[in-house]
């Protein structure tokens, strides 16, 4: 893929498959002067995902895969890609995990937030096992997407202390409020 430079704003799509919350701040922060990136189109495996409202809420373009047929899902999602000039690719809560074809294709152009200080706790459940873990600290963690799940290169991360009141959904609270200020924060630097 080409370049990530030029004067415009970079057109962005944002994954997602639930809530949607980082979604709607990196809208924001899309909005702001000095944004890098401009959000064209929001892609959900799911018609369930509560943040396609923030689709209606901005008027961005979204659309829904069901993923049945992943190849094919894939290749479509790729031409769509393609006919919106997307060059930049956020996951946020997103819950498919991508083929190594897929990502070669934007490659080093996608990245994702997860909730644990990786490479501590790839995957599910991060904050329950933190906590099974009698873990003093977790946090976040902005990386580049690859083929290796929750693996690609560390863009940004954020501490946050677990205290001995914490469980899973209180720290899971703490977690997300520090997520909205890293992402946006992780953009900058990447394009900084
Ligand atoms: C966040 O905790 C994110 O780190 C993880 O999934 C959650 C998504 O939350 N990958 P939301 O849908 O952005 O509110």
């Amino acid at each position: 893929m080409e370049k990530l430079t030029g004067p415009k704003k970079i057109k962005t799509a944002v994954f997602i498959s639930g809530t949607g919350s980082n979604l709607k701040n990196i809208i924001k922060f899309s909005k702001i002067k000095k944004s890098p990136i401009s959000i064209s189109l929001i892609i959900s495996n799911t018609s369930q995902a509560k943040g396609l409202r923030f689709a209606d809420q901005f008027k961005i373009k979204k659309k829904i895969f069901n993923f049945k047929n992943f190849k094919d899902t894939e290749m479509n999602i790729l031409l769509l890609l393609k006919k919106e000039k997307i060059r930049f690719i956020c996951l946020a809560g997103f819950m498919k995990i991508l083929s190594k074809e897929f990502i070669e294709k934007f490659d080093g152009k996608i990245i994702n937030i997860h909730p644990s200080l990786l490479p501590k706790y790839k995957g599910l459940n991060t904050h329950n096992r933190a906590i099974k873990n009698k873990d003093k600290l977790t946090g976040c963690t902005v990386h580049y997407v690859t083929a290796t799940l929750d693996s690609g290169k560390i863009i940004l991360q954020k501490k946050i202390k677990i205290t001995v009141n914490d469980n899973s959904n209180t720290l899971a609270k703490k977690v997300l409020a520090q997520e909205h200020k890293l992402y946006p924060a992780a953009i900058m630097k990447i394009f900084n």
